[in-house]
């Protein structure tokens, strides 16, 4: 999963990401991306043409699903995190930024249910606004500096309906020191707003690429449903 990426195309994204951070735009250089790839998906760095092992896994050891379950896939890339769950029965909507990125999805899975769109993390429909079952967030808040995190995963986290699950998988850090990204892997601090905006940790799993000095860990958070509370507390 970690495997190296050829010296140039790492060059060329650090490259494209800090010209976009030097005019404060953070996300305008995955569209470039994306199309100077001209549909070449090894100019793709995190495309892999199949879902994330860490979903795959989660959700064996959860199905099965009811079918009907909303699931919302964040910054989808290519779409085959999004089409893992709608196989499953998921109801889902998959956004990115890239216009390109979104069209190649739809091109890659032309009879696909996902309901894919062009949307920005930080200018969210209302309507999505705890709208979902199951929201999947896989390695775009890494992709996003550090200035923008805070709006980054209050967005994330109020996707997720009362009761709904988020599932996270990210690169993490062992300091609050910031990193030099992109990405820019998660500190403790950060990934405890996660908590502080409503949603609880149900399981946390750690995963180490010691010859890459990378960590990453896949954690599940739940929302707290207060109106079950308050159903219980007037039951009892
Ligand atoms: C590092 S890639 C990860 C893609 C996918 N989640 C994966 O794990 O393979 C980050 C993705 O987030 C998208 N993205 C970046 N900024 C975004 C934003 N503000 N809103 C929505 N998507 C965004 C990019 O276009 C890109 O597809």
């Amino acid at each position: 999963m970690f495997e190296q990426q050829p010296e140039d195309l790492r060059f060329y994204v650090k490259q494209l990401a800090t010209e976009a951070l030097q005019k404060s735009e953070p996300s305008t250089w995955f569209e470039v991306l994306y199309t100077g790839a001209k549909g070449d998906t090894a100019k793709i760095p995190w495309a892999k043409l199949t879902p994330h092992p860490y979903l795959q896994d989660w959700l064996k050891n959860h199905q099965p699903f009811a079918s009907g379950q909303k699931a919302l896939v964040i910054g989808c890339g290519l779409g085959d995190d999004a089409e893992a769950l709608a196989h499953l029965g998921f109801e889902v909507t998959a956004f990115d930024i890239s216009p390109t990125a979104i069209a190649w999805c739809q091109e890659r899975f032309p009879n696909s249910t996902v309901n894919y769109v062009v949307a920005d993390l930080l200018a969210i429909p209302s309507q999505w606004h705890q709208a979902f079952d199951f929201v999947f967030e896989c390695r775009n808040i890494q992709a996003l500096p550090l200035n923008v995190r805070s709006e980054v995963i209050s967005s994330v986290t109020s996707f997720v309906a009362p009761s709904g699950i988020l599932l996270l998988i990210t690169r993490v850090r062992d300091t609050e020191v910031e990193p030099s990204g992109p990405p820019w892997p998660l500190s403790d601090s950060e990934l405890a707003q996660f908590e502080n905006v409503g949603l609880q940790q149900v399981e946390k799993l750690v995963f180490l690429e010691s010859e890459l000095d990378v960590k990453q860990v896949r954690i599940e958070y739940q929302r707290h449903n207060y109106l079950t509370d308050l159903n219980y507390t007037a039951k009892a």
